[in-house]
């Protein structure tokens, strides 16, 4: 996050007071079966829906410099093997040296529990999964799900088909007499930088930039250690297969990587 302090020094921060807008206001639809909902409340919910036929997406209007993004997801209920719904941050640019972060939620056969599969890439090198099961039950209702980065990045969600190796390691295949498949999005909120002319506008949204500064704390850590403890199921920094000559430097603990760091008398250190 030091990077992210630094910037806010340069650009001009403009707060705008919050308002409930619409999703439409800040996503467009990409392709495939999607849908414009209301809730009884009037708020938007878009729908994205999987058949055999085609897969869907949406994405965000703006690409942003940096921020916080939450999305309420409610995802696939029962038979949903082989379905994959996802909500990711892309850079723009060319795709061999892409940053991209991703959250991919694959689905099972009924009454098993979703696994929340996560990646990595830096530099258009990728590679880096963990993956967590999930300890509730993400169908019964929304759920927020939240990313902090400090790239230029634009928000996609989309929903498609991975039978060959999504559930239970591809045993399971897609039971397509239960199609179509649909995963419900609502309240996306941006708090990020856009683009503005030649320059990038901070502080809009909510207005609050808190996420700034934003480290986990002690409790936060704890919480962080015991889904580690209790519900990770993969994670490369482990796999020692794929590693025989050790493991990528972000492996280490972060002190570790700054220590390491600074002995090579390295420059900056981002986290
Ligand atoms: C599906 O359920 C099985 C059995 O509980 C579990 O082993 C697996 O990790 C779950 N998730 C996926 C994506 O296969
Ligand atoms: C929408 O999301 C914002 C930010 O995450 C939250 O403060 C607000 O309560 C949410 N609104 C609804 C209607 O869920």
């Amino acid at each position: 996050m030091r990077q992210a302090r630094i910037l806010t020094a340069l650009y001009f921060i403009l707060t705008i007071s919050p308002a409930i807008s619409d999703m439409t206001d800040s996503i467009e639809m990409m392709w495939g079966n999607t849908q414009v909902l209301y809730d009884s409340a009037g708020h938007q919910i878009m729908s994205l829906t999987l058949d055999r036929w085609t897969t869907s997406a949406f994405r965000s209007k703006s690409q942003y410099l940096f921020g916080r993004f939450d999305i309420d997801i409610k995802l696939v209920p029962k038979e949903s093997a082989g379905t994959v719904t996802t909500v990711y941050m892309v850079t723009e640019g060319p795709w061999q040296y892409h940053d991209e972060i991703d959250l991919e939620f694959l689905g099972n056969t009924t009454g098993e529990p979703y696994t929340l599969h996560t990646n990595i890439y830096a530099k258009g090198k990728g590679g880096r999964e963990k993956q967590y099961r999930l300890w509730f039950d993400p169908t019964e209702d929304f759920n927020t799900y939240s990313i902090i980065w400090n790239l230029p990045m634009r928000m996609y969600a989309s929903i498609w088909n991975a039978e060959d190796w999504a559930t239970q390691g591809g045993r399971i295949k897609t039971d397509w007499s239960q199609a179509p498949f649909t995963a419900f999005f609502r309240n996306y909120t941006a708090n990020a930088c856009v683009p503005y002319n030649k320059a990038w506008i901070c502080g809009q949204g909510s207005g609050d930039s808190s996420w700034f500064n934003q480290e986990l704390d002690e409790e936060g850590q704890q919480k962080l250690k015991d889904v580690d403890d209790k519900n990770k199921m993969y994670d490369y920094c482990t796999d020692s297969r794929r590693f025989p000559d050790g493991y990528p430097p972000e492996c280490a603990s972060p002190v570790e990587v700054i220590q390491q760091a600074y002995r090579k008398g390295g420059e900056g250190v981002k986290h």
